[in-house]
Order: structure tokens, then C-alpha cells, then sequence
């Protein structure tokens, strides 16, 4: 195949957007629209990638830079926008003497690399347009075609005449050009018309009267080829995007409630049976076991669940590990760190963070877990807490395996709490409690006879 170099456009400041960020940074799905155009450029192995850039520049690059790591772009600053044909022009250095340059939008984010790669299959030294069929042409450039169906040139809204307007076939700003007539076609471009812009449109018009073949290709569907302007526009691909994504989990027999109540902002991978309530939200890389029910409204980032988990209503999970047969929420919270190794219960209201929960302890109601290890077969009553900082440092609690914490008990660390111990409800444990016995710490009980008559009378 014929060796190909990218241009991304993304150097349009994106005014209607009304934001400081650049138009190309907005996101769809979590990443930004440049990352969505760059991670489908790559996959044509072009031989290199160009990025024209010019607003916010600096921001746009470091943070391209910081998600593609192991790749190397090259930056083309256009530091004035004189239009689409102005915007290649300041890549042209960059771009080989022989074969062809394809030219991506960096506002366009949902093109797929399918449809790319027919445009290169369609190849053939000429030029390669993509175009698409709208019913609402309205903004667009027009393909206008000679009287043998052959495209002639394109002609840009501003510009066209009244006829030229019912044309409802229009230019995505997609090509693949020949690199051996660019630098002239570039370099004669004028920018006589309504928008005193140089146009990437009129080297088709070049093209033709050279009597090069213009070969057209249609993009699969209309999503693909759709810019972002403002913030409407944005929101409208962002739930195509999700729409997408929550066909592909059901078409992998995951069962969804509601697919278009689903936000996947990262990438999730379902084993067998999979349940998904309604209104959750899957951040970073989240990977399901066989079997497992989320519920309603919850919120799992980085997280790997195992077979057989349930998740109950509006639960929140960051970085953990949880292990098959557990039972999760409602309500509840899981931070960074955490792992349950397996067949635990963590109820409403419980917190925990950078703790291990060993095989089948339960956790059940408003407690607080942090720092700590938790052996199996421990039980924490409601309203325990681990104290673990001091106001300055933090440090761990252990508990060994079978131990049974009453409700309300605080264990302030660094404590360990020794195995198949029995801690009365109220306690404040501080030091190492013995194995297998009952330990309480709190004031005994006493009743001050005569108390409540004496003060009641006073009133
Ligand atoms: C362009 C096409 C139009 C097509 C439409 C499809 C031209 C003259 N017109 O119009 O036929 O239907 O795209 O969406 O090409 N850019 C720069 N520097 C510039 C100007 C633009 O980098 O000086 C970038 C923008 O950031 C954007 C892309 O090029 O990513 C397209 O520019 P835009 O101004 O949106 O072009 P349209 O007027 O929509
Ligand atoms: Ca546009």
C-alpha cells in the first residue's frame, strides 16, 4: 500500500464552545476529541503524524504528550487561522515528496478507522475524497459534480449560489492527496472569496482541471463525520459515543437495563451473566468477572471484580480488587487500596480505604475501615471505626482472623486486634487486645440514684 503521512487539523480556537479549554481537548468518552482522532490515525500506521496546531498550543501538546507516551508527533504551528488550505500548508514541510497525505479534523472525533480504511484502499495516486449524504446540508461544503457524475469541485456555503445550496451532498474535509502535486496546489491556493480564507477545498477543483481522478467514499454513518462547534454538538456525540460502547457490552452478552442510561468512560469488559442496572458510571479500566450484578447509580474506576459479586445500589469503587461472592452496598464506598479477597460483605454506609478484608468478614453498617488487614471470618458491628491518623501520620490496624468487634468500638492505631478476640461494644481498644478472650474498655455502667428528681424539680 501506499505510503501515508496524517494531518490533523486542530488549530481552531473553538469560540462558540465558551470555554478556556481548546475545542480539541473536550472530551467525548472521558478523552479528549484529539486523543479520539490520534488513536484512529494510528491504527494506519501512517508514516508520520502531523498535527497542526495553534490555539492553547502548549496545553494541547503536553497533554497529547502525556497520554501517548511511546509516540512521537509532529507539531506544525499555524499561528493565525487563515483557513483549512493555509492550515496544511504549515504542515507541507513535514510531509514526504511521494506518496499521500491524509487530512484528519482534530473537532471530528467519532471517524472510524474502518472508514479510513477504505479511503486508503480506494487509493489510487488521484485523490480520495470522503463525502456524506445529509438531509440538512445547511453549514456544510457542497460536492459539485459535472454533468458524467464525475466531482468537479467543492463549494463552501458562504460562497454557493442559490442551486448549489439543494446540494445535499457534502465534503467531511477529508482527503487523501497525492503528495506529489501538494506543495503546487497549497502553495497557488487564493483566497478570493467570502471568507478571505485560503480553502483546502479548492485543490479539488485543481485536481479536476488537471484531470486527476477523484474517487469519493461514504462513511458507514453520518456520526462519523460530525464536528463539534459548541457544547450541543458535543453532548449529541458524546451519547453516540455511549450508545456505541453500550451496544458492543450487549452485543458481548452483558445485560443492561437501559442502554442509553449507561456512562462508560474508559473501557469495561463484562465475563458471563453480567447485570447493569441503570445510571452507572465505569471510569478508567474495569474488568467484571462471570455472574456479577451492579446496581443502580454506581460508580466503579480501575476496578476488577470477581465471579458472583454483587454490587447493591449507589455504590462507589476506586481502585480495588474485589473477590468473588461478595457483597457490596447499598451505599457503599470502596478508595484506593482496598481488596476484598473474597466472599465479604461491605454494607451501607461503610468507608473503606487501603485495607484488606479477608475470606467472608463482614462489615456491615456505618464503620469506617482504613489502613488495616482484616483476617477471615471477622465481624465489625455498626459504627466502628479504625483510628487511624493522629493529625500527622496515619497507621495501620490488624485484625486477625475470627474476631467479633462489637458495635461502636474505636481502635486506635497502630493496634492488633488478636485472633478469634471479642471486643465489647463501646470499647476504645489502644494496645494488642489477647486472642481468644473478651476484652472492653469503657466505664461501667452506674446509676446515680435521685439525680433526675433533683434536676427536674429545678426547672
Ligand atoms: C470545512 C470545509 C467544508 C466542510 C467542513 C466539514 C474548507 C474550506 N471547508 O469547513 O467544505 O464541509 O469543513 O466539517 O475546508 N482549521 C485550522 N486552521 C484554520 C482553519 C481551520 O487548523 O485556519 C481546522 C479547524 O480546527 C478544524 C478544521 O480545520 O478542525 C475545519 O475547520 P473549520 O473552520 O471548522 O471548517 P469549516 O468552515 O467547517
Ligand atoms: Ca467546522
Amino acid at each position: 500500500m501506499t505510503k501515508i503521512n496524517i494531518v490533523i487539523l486542530a488549530a481552531g480556537q473553538g469560540k462558540r464552545m465558551n470555554s478556556s479549554l481548546p475545542k480539541v481537548l473536550h472530551k467525548v468518552g472521558n478523552k479528549s476529541m484529539l486523543e479520539h482522532v490520534i488513536t484512529t490515525a494510528l491504527s494506519l500506521n501512517p508514516e508520520n503524524l502531523i498535527i497542526v496546531y495553534g490555539h492553547g498550543g502548549d496545553i494541547v501538546k503536553s497533554s497529547i504528550d502525556e497520554v501517548f507516551v511511546e509516540n512521537k508527533f509532529i507539531w506544525a504551528f499555524q499561528d493565525k487561522q487563515h483557513g483549512t488550505g493555509h492550515a496544511l500548508r504549515c504542515a507541507l514541510p513535514h510531509i514526504d515528496n511521494d506518496g499521500a497525505t491524509l487530512v484528519l479534523y482534530g473537532d471530528v472525533p467519532l471517524i472510524s478507522s474502518s472508514t479510513l480504511h477504505h479511503m486508503q484502499e480506494l487509493y489510487d495516486g488521484g485523490v480520495v475524497m470522503l463525502t456524506a449524504q445529509l438531509n440538512d446540508p445547511t453549514g456544510y461544503g457542497r460536492v459539485v459534480r459535472d454533468e458524467g457524475f464525475q466531482i468537479k469541485c467543492i463549494v463552501e456555503e458562504k460562497d454557493a449560489t442559490q442551486s448549489e445550496k439543494f446540494i445535499t451532498e457534502i465534503n467531511t474535509g477529508f482527503y487523501i492527496l497525492p503528495n506529489r502535486y501538494l506543495a503546487k496546489w497549497l502553495n497557488s491556493l487564493e483566497n478570493n472569496n467570502n471568507q478571505d480564507e485560503y480553502y483546502l477545498t479548492d485543490v479539488i477543483a485543481k485536481a479536476y482541471r488537471q484531470h486527476i481522478e477523484i474517487r469519493y467514499y461514504t462513511a458507514a454513518h453520518n456520526y462519523e463525520i460530525m464536528g463539534v462547534n459548541n457544547k450541543l454538538q458535543l453532548e449529541y456525540l458524546e451519547r453516540v459515543h455511549q450508545c456505541k460502547l453500550a451496544e458492543a457490552l450487549l452485543e458481548g452478552g452483558a445485560t443492561l437495563l437501559d442502554k442509553s442510561r449507561i456512562d462508560i468512560r474508559g473501557k469495561i469488559s463484562c465475563g458471563m451473566d453480567c447485570i447493569i442496572d441503570v445510571n452507572c458510571i465505569f471510569e478508567g479500566t474495569v474488568i467484571l468477572g462471570n455472574n456479577v450484578t451492579i446496581g443502580a447509580g454506581s460508580l466503579l474506576k480501575n476496578v476488577i471484580i470477581g465471579n458472583n459479586v454483587t454490587i447493591k445500589p449507589y455504590s462507589i469503587i476506586e481502585d480495588a480488587k474485589i473477590g468473588i461472592d461478595s457483597l457490596i452496598g447499598p451505599f457503599a464506598r470502596i478508595r484506593p487500596g482496598t481488596e476484598l479477597t473474597g466472599g465479604a460483605h461491605v454494607g451501607n454506609f461503610v468507608e473503606i480505604k487501603n485495607s484488606i478484608i479477608g475470606q467472608n468478614s463482614k462489615v456491615n453498617h456505618l464503620t469506617y475501615i482504613g489502613d488495616s488487614t482484616i483476617g477471615s471470618g471477622v465481624n465489625v458491628g455498626a459504627g466502628s471505626v479504625t483510628c487511624n491518623y493522629d493529625g500527622k501520620n496515619k497507621y495501620k490496624t490488624i485484625i486477625e482472623d475470627n474476631v467479633f468487634i462489637g458495635s461502636g468500638t474505636m481502635m486506635v492505631a497502630p493496634v492488633t486486634i488478636s485472633h478469634g478476640s471479642v471486643i465489647g461494644a463501646g470499647s476504645t481498644i489502644t494496645k494488642t487486645t489477647e486472642a481468644n478472650e473478651l476484652t472492653v474498655s469503657r466505664a461501667k455502667q452506674v446509676t446515680v440514684k435521685g439525680w433526675v428528681a433533683k434536676h427536674r424539680d429545678k426547672k
